[in-house]
């Protein structure tokens, strides 16, 4: 590596999203590549420490994993955010195009377009290092099922792209889930098992077609947030975990909001006013045809928790309310068993005429 290079790779373990610094010792130039919002202060507090000046701050993509950093450094630097001009981010300084370059002091990145992943994703190369974000992994590549994903774009992306830089150019990813830091093309070519050893597209289309995954938990908030610079801006209250499709509260995170959003009681009326009792202000909806037609009559767009005896029947509510089109809908997990636990206020009066 040139021994004027600055060179870091950070981590963000919640996500296991990478962020890398690079500068230039005598310009003191440096940019930053995939910043994790959480994780800001401690890469300004490095930029700062090595007396660098940041001039732009790249998202190799719209992640959907994580929100970036990278409004909240442009709000707290000089740089510049430059991303994929296909990513349609509104708010970005550079918008970028395959074959572009960007410099720092003496050193130069250039952008090599990579979708498939998404249908923006772009790598970046740099003194032999490619920043491949979540197009190639080591012994991976990112997933091909959401947000405009192609495999067949991923598999030219890769092939065409990223396995034609020379063989010792040294694969930085956007994530590590196993601990590893670094790869090269040669040994990706040789040993990625989706890519690698001669795949064929086919092969590679068939076996991304056949990966039953999850839904990153901030899906939700992180891609909107992404496109908006990582600016989370939001019109609810509270910010459910997304948990098997399931957006979840605790009780714990309630309590501080009881008054601004609607709560529905899916339980039977003897134990809304059973010896658990019920939440102050909660209304007894019972699950089934009470439940029904309150779907079917209430306005979709308001924020509202349901609440049973365990979780369990809420969670199933949450559920059906969803499928119905409610938009801001979370379960209360643990119901009144945690809340009587935790000696939250509740309140065991019978409900109110027409609550039925
Ligand atoms: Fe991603």
């Amino acid at each position: 590596m040139n021994k004027n290079l600055i060179f870091y790779q950070l981590f963000e373990h919640e996500t296991s999203t990478y962020t890398y610094l690079l500068g230039d010792a005598k310009s003191k130039e440096a940019v930053l590549i995939d910043p994790v919002l959480e994780t800001v202060d401690r890469d300004l507090q490095l930029v700062n420490d090595l007396g660098l000046k940041l001039k732009y701050v790249l998202d190799t993509h719209v992640h959907a994993d994580h929100v970036t950093g990278a409004g909240e450094i442009r709000k707290r630097t000089q740089a510049k955010t430059a991303v994929s001009a296909d990513a349609k981010v509104a708010c970005m300084d550079v918008p970028l195009h395959d074959g572009d370059t960007l410099q720092f002091g003496t050193f130069e990145i250039k952008a090599l377009s990579t979708p498939g992943h998404t249908d923006s994703c772009m790598s970046y190369v740099c003194e032999g290092m490619a920043f491949t974000g979540d197009a190639l992994l080591i012994r991976g590549c990112g997933r091909t099922d959401f947000q405009q994903g192609s495999s067949h774009k991923l598999f030219q992306s890769v092939t065409h792209q990223l396995f034609t830089l020379p063989p010792d150019t040294v694969v930085y990813p956007g994530h590590d889930y196993r601990g590893q830091t670094k790869s090269s093309v040669e040994i990706e070519k040789k040993f990625n098992p989706r890519l690698g050893g001669g795949k064929t597209e086919a092969e590679f289309v068939k076996l991304m077609s056949e990966l039953k995954l999850a839904q990153p938990k901030k899906i939700h908030e992180a891609v909107p947030a992404n496109m908006a610079c990582g600016n989370i801006k939001s019109e609810t209250v509270l910010h459910p975990q997304m948990v098997n499709d399931i957006p979840e509260i605790t009780p714990e995170n309630l309590k501080p909001h009881l008054g601004q959003v609607r709560l529905i009681d899916v339980r039977r009326p003897d134990e809304y006013v059973g010896e658990l009792g019920h939440i102050p202000g909660a209304e007894l909806i019972t699950q089934g045809d009470a439940l029904d037609l309150f779907f079917k009559t209430n306005d979709k767009s308001q924020e509202i928790v349901f609440v049973c005896r365990s979780g369990g029947r809420s969670g199933k509510s949450t559920f059906e309310a969803r499928q119905q089109g409610f938009k801001n809908v979370a379960n209360m997990t643990g119901g009144m068993i945690r809340w009587n636990e935790l000696k939250f206020p509740i309140e065991s009066n019978q409900p109110h005429l027409g609550d039925k």
